[in-house]
């Protein structure tokens, strides 16, 4: 083949080995191939290990009526279903550490089940919504409705 067909040609070759040494360098020696499958192996091995040594944040039985009345009430309520950690946050050591859990009464923790949507395909239409705008709006939920018996008597 004539000079001037290769000398490009070389350019294209040189940026490929290129290519490859960078990736070589660059890639964790882990990441690659797992599983068989080029898709399906698309991690760092090493990975895995790193998320099983975290430790757990959430604890898997709500025990918490071990020691605190609120899941008498909240077990006979509409909220029956919702875990307790699903409010308060996560719970696994406690209450050696932390002593204590979060309580929050803003009105975005209920919002984010009862704002009214205007679509109700999804079930979310199951849920019974208010208007975050026109519902007694800048007061705290919790000061009428209490959280653990929603469907009590409403204070007024
Ligand atoms: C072994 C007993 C024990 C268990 C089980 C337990 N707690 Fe507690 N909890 C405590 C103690 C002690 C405190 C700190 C004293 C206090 O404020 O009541 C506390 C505090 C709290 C507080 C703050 C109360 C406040 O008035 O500030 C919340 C909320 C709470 N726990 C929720 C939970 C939840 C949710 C679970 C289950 C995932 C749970 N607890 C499991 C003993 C326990
Ligand atoms: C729907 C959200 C929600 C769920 C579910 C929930 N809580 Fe609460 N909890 C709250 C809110 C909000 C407050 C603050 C109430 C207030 O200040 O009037 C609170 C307050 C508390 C307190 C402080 C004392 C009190 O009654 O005000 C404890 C203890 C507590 N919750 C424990 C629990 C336990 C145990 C469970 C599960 C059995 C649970 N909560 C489930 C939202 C929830
Ligand atoms: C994880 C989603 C979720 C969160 C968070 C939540 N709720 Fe609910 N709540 C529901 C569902 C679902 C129902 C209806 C259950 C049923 O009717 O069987 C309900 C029922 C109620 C009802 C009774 C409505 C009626 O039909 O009479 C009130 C009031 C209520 N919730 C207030 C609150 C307040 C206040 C908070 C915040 C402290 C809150 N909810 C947080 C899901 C949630
Ligand atoms: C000033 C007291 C007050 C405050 C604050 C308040 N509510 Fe209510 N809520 C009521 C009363 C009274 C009713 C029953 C009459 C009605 O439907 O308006 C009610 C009804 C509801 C219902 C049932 C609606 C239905 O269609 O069945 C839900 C859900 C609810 N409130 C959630 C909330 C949430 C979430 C917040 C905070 C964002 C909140 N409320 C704040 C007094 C209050």
């Amino acid at each position: 083949m004539k000079e001037y067909v290769w000398r490009p040609m070389y350019v294209v070759v040189l940026i490929a080995a290129l290519s490859l040494a960078v990736r070589f360098f660059l890639l964790p020696h882990d990441f690659g191939v797992h599983e068989g499958g080029y898709k399906y192996g698309y991690y760092r091995l090493g990975n895995i290990a790193e998320w099983e040594s975290r430790p757990a944040l959430f604890r898997s039985a709500d025990d918490c009526g071990d020691c605190h009345r609120q899941s008498e009430s909240l077990s006979a309520s509409p909220h029956a279903f919702i875990s307790c950690q699903n409010c308060h946050g996560p719970a696994a050591g406690h209450p050696e550490d932390p002593p204590t859990l979060a309580i929050d009464t803003g009105r975005d923790l209920c919002l984010r089940c009862h704002a009214d949507l205007s679509y109700p395909a999804g079930g979310r239409d199951a849920v019974p919504g208010i208007d975050p705008l026109g519902h007694h709006p800048f007061r705290s939920c919790v000061g009428c409705h209490d959280p653990h018996h929603p469907r009590q008597e409403v204070q007024p």
